[in-house]
């Protein structure tokens, strides 16, 4: 559907700023050299199957010990099979012994309210909780989806899920009701676990009454369990609906965790394509484990005197792997916060580092550039000395923004990791080893031990330093994604059909003189709005599916905070071409999906740009959205005028 040529990508950005380890940053439980690091990355290419097994031994809690590393070629690796594992035991009953008491998750509501759950605390409330399961006839294979803000009892749903073998599939909380309904289908899941509301910006955000919309259409569901986060008012349904404390109240604190093979579920999340319905991409247990243990402690240098804070939402990746498993598996003391960074001020996160000594302070560019915009009078007010390390995800860094991140927030002391990783690769997979690698702003570096990444063209073939082209993996990492749910065929055709054997992410790269990678975006039909993937085809569904569309193109458009922004040109059937349509659909949009798809341009056009073979030309759709002159070829479009027509159309 895109007439973009993903291969041998032009590369724009010059950046010859250099920052080496800061003295001060002394590593703890991390690579202590390059040295070491290289040593370790080496070994791991050579022999993946003697370092992984080796780490999987010292680092993961084995019910019964696994009798082969991995076997099997990409896309097909299994790992550690034989073994009998359980995630629960690796992030609470393993910690009991010498940390019971030691702080897992340090909790801040919106409003102000906060909790601490010891480990201990953790682990009771999680096998209280597995109980509950039990009790409403949720088994092992199950699948569950959890629809929660982010309050500590969504972490204890996913770990009560993992504690018995039911499969998690975590839905973010500013997803629409018919999301949850396709997630749910795709699923087929038996169980929802919500929240009355969550709170965001001082206003409630229903999620009890969304999930009675999509259970309208999701059969599958046989009950819901509802926490209390806000008292908002909601209806419950006899015999389907049940309140999380009430079940909770006389519930047993044993539940021994079943051993599970390596290659268990363990959970599945829902991220977008260039194509079609959301990818449910699926982790597996051992693999998924030692990948979040390992590039945890490697790339934060996360160890026991760290107070440790990622900002991001469990509904996505980087919260289940950074915020859950990875600390959790590590012992480590995290800092959870419920609410908007903006919320009651800009102060908000800076007042949080400093009352809660934060440490290690992870979080994305889309946050950073809306920070630089509020004014460094924000972080100017609050102690940071306690940061000792910054982390950025989700979508390429600018260098200004990696600037004011390493001299307003770092105090130019703190090494910045840019970690370039996704969805499906589980973990981190590019990054620099914090005070060991030179640090350049706006690349993430070198590959963690265990990756071997390339840069191909479109034949395969390898490129050299500072040509753009197709980032690939060309060995498999036991954190990998194992397949989409339910299809397995779309799975060997979206990651493995490229080059056979080899992964393809999806993202544009080249490398430096230095082997560094610069990352140079998504070179598919899938936008990185504030981080996170969304499809161009879901929205341009979303618009057809309205009863006045009868045809829409969306493309992307560079947004100074979002990163990307949602542009839709939209051709009418009915309706008139007005602001009061624009408005429409737009909520059309939002309520389909959800906020976070909401677009940002609407434009009408009477027809859209097309080759005479009738492909969008979206390269044209791109530049008129951006606000650029039309570069390179308009011979092969269908009407000329059309192009004219659709500029003029800019007044939104
Ligand atoms: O395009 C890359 C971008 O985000 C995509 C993955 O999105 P998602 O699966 O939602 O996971 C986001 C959090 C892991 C990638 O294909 N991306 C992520 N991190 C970076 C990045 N682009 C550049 N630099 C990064 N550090």
């Amino acid at each position: 559907m895109s007439d973009t040529q993903p291969g041998n990508i032009e590369n724009v950005l010059q950046e010859d700023r250099r920052f080496p380890p800061p003295a001060e940053f002394k590593p703890r439980v991390s690579f202590k050299t390059n040295a070491e690091y290289e040593a370790a990355w080496n070994r791991a290419k050579d022999d993946p199957a003697g370092f992984w097994g080796e780490l999987a031994k010292e680092n993961l809690e084995w019910f019964e010990p696994f009798t082969s590393v991995m076997s099997g070629d990409m896309p097909e690796t299994k790992w550690f099979e034989g073994g009998k594992i359980n995630a629960s035991v690796q992030c609470l009953d393993r910690h009991l012994e010498k940390n019971a008491n030691k702080a897992a998750i340090i909790w801040e509501g919106e409003p102000g309210d906060t909790r601490v759950l010891r480990y201990q605390d953790l682990h009771r409330e999680v096998c209280k909780f597995a109980n509950v399961l039990k009790r409403l006839g949720i088994e092992t294979g199950d699948r569950v989806t959890i629809y929660m803000p982010m309050v500590p009892e969504l972490v204890i749903a996913m770990l009560a899920c993992a504690r018995i073998g039911a499969t998690h599939s975590i839905i973010f909380a500013g997803f629409s009701a018919e999301a949850v309904a396709d997630r749910n289908n795709d699923a087929q899941a038996k169980l929802v676990i919500t929240a009355d509301a969550g709170w965001r910006r001082g206003k409630e955000v229903p999620l009890k009454a969304a999930v009675d919309e999509s259970l309208e259409k999701s059969p599958s569901v046989e009950k819901v369990v509802v926490y209390q986060r806000t008292g908002a008012d909601v209806t419950m349904v006899p015999d389907r609906d049940y309140w999380w404390h009430e079940l909770m109240e006389n519930e047993s604190t044993d539940c021994e965790a079943v051993a599970l093979d390596s290659e268990h579920p363990l959970f599945i999340l829902y991220t977008s394509g260039s194509t079609g319905k959301p990818k449910g991409v699926l982790h597996t247990t051992a693999g998924y484990m030692l990948g979040t243990t390992m590039t945890t402690r490697w790339t934060f240098d996360l160890s026991d005197e760290d107070t440790y804070w990622c900002t991001a939402d469990i509904g996505w990746i980087t919260g289940h792997s950074y915020i859950v498993y990875g600390p959790l598996s590590n012992g480590a003391t995290s800092v959870m916060y419920e609410g908007a960074p903006n919320w009651p001020d800009e102060g908000r996160f800076w007042e949080l580092v400093e009352k809660y000594q934060v440490s290690i302070f992870y979080t994305a560019p889309t946050a950073i550039r809306a920070f630089m915009k509020w004014g460094d009078q924000w972080p100017g007010k609050a102690d940071l000395s306690s940061l000792r390390l910054l982390g950025t995800v989700g979508e390429p860094i600018n260098p200004e923004a990696w600037m004011w991140y390493h001299e307003v927030i770092g105090g130019e002391r703190c090494p910045i990791v840019d970690t370039w990783w996704q969805t499906e690769t589980g973990g981190i997979m590019l990054t620099p080893v914090p005070g060991v690698t030179e640090t350049k702003p706006g690349s993430c570096t070198k590959p963690l031990p265990g990756v071997v990444p390339a840069i191909f063209d479109e034949q395969g073939n390898a490129l050299e330093i500072n040509q753009g082209g197709l980032l690939v993996m060309t060995q498999p990492w036991p954190h990998m994604l194992r397949t989409l749910y339910g299809d397995h065929d779309r799975f060997v055709e979206t990651y493995f059909s490229k080059f056979e054997g080899i992964y393809f992410a999806g993202d544009g790269a080249r490398t430096d003189e230095d082997g560094y990678y610069w990352i140079l975006g998504r070179v598919d039909d899938v936008l990185n709005v504030s981080g996170h993937r969304l499809s161009t085809m879901e929205v341009e569904s979303a618009l057809v599916a309205h009863e006045a569309v009868a045809e829409a193109a969306v493309v992307g458009f560079p947004h100074d905070l979002k990163g990307e922004g949602i542009c839709c040109f939209v051709t009418l059937k009915s309706g008139e071409p007005n602001a009061e349509m624009k408005k429409e659909l737009t909520a059309h949009v939002r309520k389909q999906i959800g906020a976070i798809a909401t677009p940002d341009q609407i434009r009408f056009a009477p027809a859209l740009p097309k080759t005479r073979s009738g492909k969008i030309m979206r390269r044209l759709l791109r530049d008129i959205a951006a606000g650029r002159e039309t570069a390179g070829d308009t011979t092969t479009l269908e009407d000329s005028n059309i192009l004219a027509a659709l500029r003029k159309n800019d007044d939104s």
